[in-house]
């Protein structure tokens, strides 16, 4: 499949790689004003969140450590059911430290907001969360969300580290899958 036949499967770009680069160079300037007096582990959740945390961790300039977790949601299809099964742990020990979790996208929050409290109650002096885009008309809890680079519509997506059924990862842009793909 080349680069064409790719993009044609999308309906609509939302944002292309040179935004998504500005919004996560803002992004990075926010984290790095917050966390200036503080060493910070940035927790990137495998795979979706692999892009955003290469990118973030580039045009971060503070000392940061990163690690990774990958987490799969008990469910019918592709809707999470909250109930979270650890595939991949961390490496790191959370005791005192700044934790941000890293996500791709937000859409019931249920799997982010289990994370969260997992990670809560692991002993971290404080633990914060950056998605790149969230879908506020998807959201069944509420959740605390520091660093959000775009609210978008509830609408499936992919790109930039988003899957169907494994494809569309490396797409640069994020866009609306078209329905003829699913369909
Ligand atoms: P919840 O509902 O628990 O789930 O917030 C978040 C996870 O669901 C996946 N997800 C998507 N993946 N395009 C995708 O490629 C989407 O539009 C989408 N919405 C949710 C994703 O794995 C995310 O971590
Ligand atoms: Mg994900």
């Amino acid at each position: 499949m080349d680069s064409q036949d790719v993009h044609d499967d999308l309906e609509e770009v939302l944002y292309t790689a040179d935004q998504i680069q500005a919004r996560i160079g803002e992004l990075a300037a926010e984290i790095d004003r917050d966390y200036a007096d503080k060493d910070v582990l940035i927790v990137g959740v495998l795979k979706g969140a692999v892009m955003v945390m290469a990118d973030l961790s580039r045009a971060l300039s503070s000392h940061i450590a990163m690690d990774w977790m990958a987490v799969s949601s008990y469910g019918s299809g592709t809707k999470s059911s909250g109930v979270v099964r650890i595939l991949k742990d961390l490496d790191a020990d959370l005791m005192n430290r700044h934790v941000l979790i890293v996500e791709d996208i937000i859409d019931s929050g249920l799997t982010l907001s289990w994370l969260k409290a997992n990670l809560q109650s692991r002993g971290p002096a404080s633990v914060e969360i950056c998605t790149l885009l969230r879908k506020p008309d998807a959201a069944k809890v509420p959740i605390d969300v520091k660093y959000i680079g775009y609210d978008i519509p509830n609408k499936f997506v992919v790109g930039y580290g988003l899957d169907f059924a494994e494809k569309y990862r490396n797409l640069d842009c994020i866009g609306i899958l078209a329905p003829h793909v699913y369909e």
